[in-house]
C-alpha cells in the first residue's frame, strides 16, 4: 500500500475514475445484463434479453407515476440516461420522449447498447468517461434520469454529475435519480477503507462497489445548482448491502 504525506484522504487505494471504467468495462465484457440486475437466478448468462429489458419498461412506468404524483408532468422533448450501461431504461425511455441520449463509462455496455437499440434514429449512446458531464451543452434536457449508476461510483464523483444534472436541464426540465446512504454502523466507515478492503478481496478482478452520499449533501448540491427539491423517497436498499437505504429524488431546475 502507498500512502501519501496529505494523510489517509489521499491513500492511493481509493477507487479512481480510470479503475471504475476498468471495472465496469470488464463486468460488461463477462455477464452484462446480470451485473445491472444482479438476480441470483439469472447469474452466468441467464437472462434472456425480452425479459430484461422488459423490467425497464415497468420500472420508467413507475418512474413516471412518481413524477406525476410529485406534480413533475407533463413531460417530453429530449432525455438523457446517466449511467444508462445496456439501455436497459433508455430503450423504454424511447417512448416518452422524442429523443434519448444514454450516457456510459463502460465502452463494453455501450457497445452491446448499441447493438440492443431499437431505435437508432431516436436512441444514442454515448461512452463518457470523464469526471463530469462537460461535452453536454448547458440547458439541453427535459429530462434527466439515472438509476442504479451513481451508487457504483465514488461519492467525490457523484457531487460532480448530479451539478451536471441540473446544469444539463432546460428551465422547467426534471431530474429523477436514484443515490444511497450508509446507516447504523457502516456511516463510520470512511470510503477509503471500504475501497482498501474491497480491492483486498477482490484479487485485482473486476468488482461492484457500493458508495453512499447523504442526503442532505445532496439536497446542498440540487439547491447550489439552482435546482428545487420536489420529492424525495428513501426506502431499503434492495441489494445485498442491507447497510444502505436507498433515495430517489425528483428535481426541477428553476
Ligand atoms: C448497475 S448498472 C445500471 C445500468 C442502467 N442504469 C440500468 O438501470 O439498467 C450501472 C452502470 O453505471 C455505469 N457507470 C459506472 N460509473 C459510471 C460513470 N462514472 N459514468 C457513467 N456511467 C457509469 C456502469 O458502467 C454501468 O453500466
Amino acid at each position: 500500500m502507498k500512502l501519501t504525506r496529505d494523510g489517509f484522504s489521499n491513500i492511493q487505494q481509493r477507487v479512481n475514475l480510470e479503475e471504475t471504467r476498468k471495472n465496469w468495462t470488464a463486468l460488461g465484457e463477462s455477464d452484462a445484463m446480470w451485473v445491472v440486475l444482479t438476480d441470483p437466478a439469472k447469474k452466468g448468462n441467464r437472462w434472456a434479453a425480452a425479459d430484461f429489458f422488459a423490467t425497464g419498461k415497468i420500472e420508467v412506468e413507475e418512474i413516471f407515476t412518481q413524477l406525476q404524483q410529485a406534480g413533475a408532468l407533463p413531460l417530453s422533448g429530449r432525455a438523457l440516461d446517466f449511467g444508462c450501461g445496456l439501455g436497459r431504461l433508455t430503450q423504454a425511455l424511447a417512448a416518452r420522449f422524442e429523443s434519448v441520449d444514454g450516457i456510459d463509462i463502460s465502452s463494453s455496455m455501450i457497445r452491446q447498447a448499441v447493438d440492443f437499440n431499437k431505435f437508432p434514429d431516436r436512441v444514442k449512446y454515448h461512452l463518457n468517461a470523464r469526471e463530469n458531464l462537460q461535452p453536454f451543452a448547458d440547458g439541453s434536457y427535459d429530462f434527466v434520469c439515472s438509476m442504479i449508476s451513481l451508487q457504483h461510483i465514488p461519492g467525490r464523483f457523484q457531487q460532480n454529475y448530479i451539478r451536471d444534472f441540473l446544469r444539463v436541464l432546460k428551465p422547467g426540465g426534471v431530474a429523477c435519480f436514484q443515490t444511497i446512504h450508509a446507516h447504523g454502523w457502516r456511516t463510520f466507515i470512511p470510503e477509503w477503507s471500504a475501497d482498501l478492503v474491497r480491492k483486498w478481496r477482490s484479487h485485482g478482478q473486476p468488482f461492484i462497489p457500493l458508495y453512499g452520499i447523504p442526503v442532505e449533501r445532496v439536497n446542498q448540491i440540487v439547491r447550489d445548482a439552482g435546482g428545487v427539491l420536489k420529492n424525495h423517497e428513501n426506502s431499503d436498499h434492495l441489494g445485498w448491502e442491507s447497510r444502505f437505504m436507498n433515495d430517489t429524488f425528483i428535481v426541477k431546475k428553476l
